[in-house]
């Protein structure tokens, strides 16, 4: 029998392996970004620092560890345990918490705040009375930050200076407690051999970018690093039964040798994004085998590091201004994992100069949903835009991706082409397809709820979908249309 091949091709873009080398990867078709690298092997092959002992073999429930046929009724008790993260909208982001020997991977562009996000929840957990009692009777198991980016003291001055904020989150600091520890490392055997001698319950790795293991001929930050650097440390972390973070850098295509080619190396993904140039950062969950992916925690950064965003809808609606702002802006209540935001969507027509081809730019909206709005309007309401360049917007910094978004959308596109403004007072939310028609939306109660506790006084919504039963007397009134052109004689003034 032929022998398995140690090494492989990954495509730096996707992540997929191949046996040969390929101009064009085969799964995303990016030309030239296939690289060699060693296949995923077995933990007892694995290289760089010594084994772990075996008393650290995994005792904690973990989806993916071996176990005999048993009856399924049997498992029914069992649990994943939890370490709780005490900043709120992290701690629901992870599914409840973080997992012992598990892995994270928190990946975002470079000066997102990466590294304050996870500074503060090591601070956090420090401070946590019931993860720390102040008089154990065993000390316990420390919290480890592990920076290959910057110098300690660097580090240490942002934490002693975050634990000072005066923001309106309630969150404790204890950058001061003595169990939480720095290191300064960007050798795997040395960190592998950290982990082992400390046992910590929280490791978090800044950034997985620079690690090296001297094993692995190639560059720290090559597929080839990123990759073996993480298999250990995630295989490490589960043996030690410490919850791992990982940073990683991202660049703005997304495509870097790293946070890609690590998703099937760790359990969980989140992303870090938002504008740099604005205070508004959004925790969004791209894999998670311990909780929902379609969570999202919202933070601002401030003169004091991450605040929690207790009120996102009037934060989002705030930086946008009113919602009378003429003609192209619509507010729309979508959601966002378990929650409904209010988000204004703007739209900007201008004649395409010199009667060339039309541009159509989305800016935090699905350029593909857009084109397919347009052609809709245009078709089946009458809207034309041949002429005309189109740009799109969610406002303040936020992406969105609900197919709730189409309604008001499109409501904010024919308003600037026709120039009727929105009727005063209105949100909307709701499907468009691709013959015009509405289709019903899911949670219409909360979306409801959401307009009502903002001052909104009307809700268009498609008319297909639930009967909203009871309704209190300042609730916004209940617009319904069945297609697209009935909601632009509803919606506009
Ligand atoms: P950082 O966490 O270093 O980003 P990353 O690790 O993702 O590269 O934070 C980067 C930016 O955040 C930096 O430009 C300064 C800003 N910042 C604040 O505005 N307030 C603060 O309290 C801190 C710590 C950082
Ligand atoms: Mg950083």
């Amino acid at each position: 029998m032929a022998k398995k091949s140690l090494v492989a091709f990954f495509c730096k873009h996707c992540g997929n392996e191949t046996a040969r080398w390929e101009g064009k990867c085969p799964a995303c078709g990016e030309w030239d970004a296939l690289v060699e690298a060693p296949r995923e092997q077995g933990p007892a092959t694995r290289r760089g620092g010594k084994p772990l002992p075996l008393s650290a073999a995994p005792r904690i429930v973990k989806p993916g560890a071996s176990t005999g046929p048993r009856a399924l009724k049997s498992y029914a008790g069992e649990r994943v345990p939890r370490l709780s993260v005490p900043i709120g909208e992290f701690h629901r982001v992870l599914g409840g918490g973080a997992v012992p020997g598990g892995s994270v991977l928190v990946g975002g562009e470079p000066g997102i705040g990466k590294s304050t996000l996870l500074l503060q929840m090591l601070g956090a957990i420090a401070a946590d009375r019931t993860q720390f009692p102040p008089e154990a009777a065993r000390p316990p198991r420390p919290l480890l930050y592990i920076s290959g980016e910057e110098a300690p003291s660097q580090i240490a001055e942002r934490g002693l200076r975050l634990g000072q904020g005066e923001d309106a989150t309630a969150t404790a600091y204890a950058f001061d407690s003595d169990h939480l520890k720095l290191a300064s490392e960007t050798d795997l055997g040395a960190i592998l051999e950290m982990l082992d001698a400390e046992r910590p319950k929280l490791c978090v790795v800044d950034s997985i970018q620079t690690l090296r293991d001297p094993a692995v001929p190639s560059a720290p930050g090559s597929v080839t690093q990123v990759r073996e650097c993480a298999m250990a440390l995630v295989d490490a972390a589960r043996r030690a039964e410490t919850a791992l973070f990982l940073i990683g850098h991202v660049t703005k295509e997304g495509a870097i040798a790293g946070p890609r080619v690590l998703e099937h190396v760790v359990d969980a993904v989140l992303s870090f994004e938002g504008d740099t140039r604005l205070g508004l950062r959004v925790l969004r969950v791209l894999k998670n085998r311990f909780g929902a992916t379609d969570e999202v925690g919202l933070f601002e950064m401030t003169g004091s590091g991450l605040a929690e965003v207790a009120d996102p809808s009037s934060v989002l609606l705030d930086r946008g201004g009113a919602a009378d702002k003429g003609p192209g802006s619509v507010v729309g209540a979508l959601c966002e994992g378990s929650r409904v935001l209010l988000v204004e969507l703007q739209a900007l027509t201008v004649p395409v100069p010199g009667g060339g081809s039309p541009s159509r730019r989305a800016n935090g909206l699905d350029a593909n949903r857009l084109a397919m709005l347009l052609a809709v309007l245009e078709t089946k309401a009458g809207v034309p835009f041949r002429a005309l360049d189109v740009f799109a917007s969610a406002a303040g910094g936020f992406r969105v991706d609900e197919p709730a978004s189409d309604l008001p959308l499109a409501l904010a596109l024919a308003s600037v082409a026709t120039g009727r403004p929105l009727r005063e007072g209105l949100v909307a939310a709701g499907e468009v397809g691709l013959s015009g028609e509405l289709r019903p939306v899911a949670r219409t109660e909360a979306r409801l709820a959401e307009a009502q506790r903002l001052g909104f006084t009307q809700i268009l919504l498609p008319a297909r979908g639930r009967d909203l039963a009871a309704q209190h007397a300042r609730a916004p009134k209940v617009l319904r249309a069945r297609t697209l052109r009935e909601a632009l004689a509803l919606g506009l003034a």
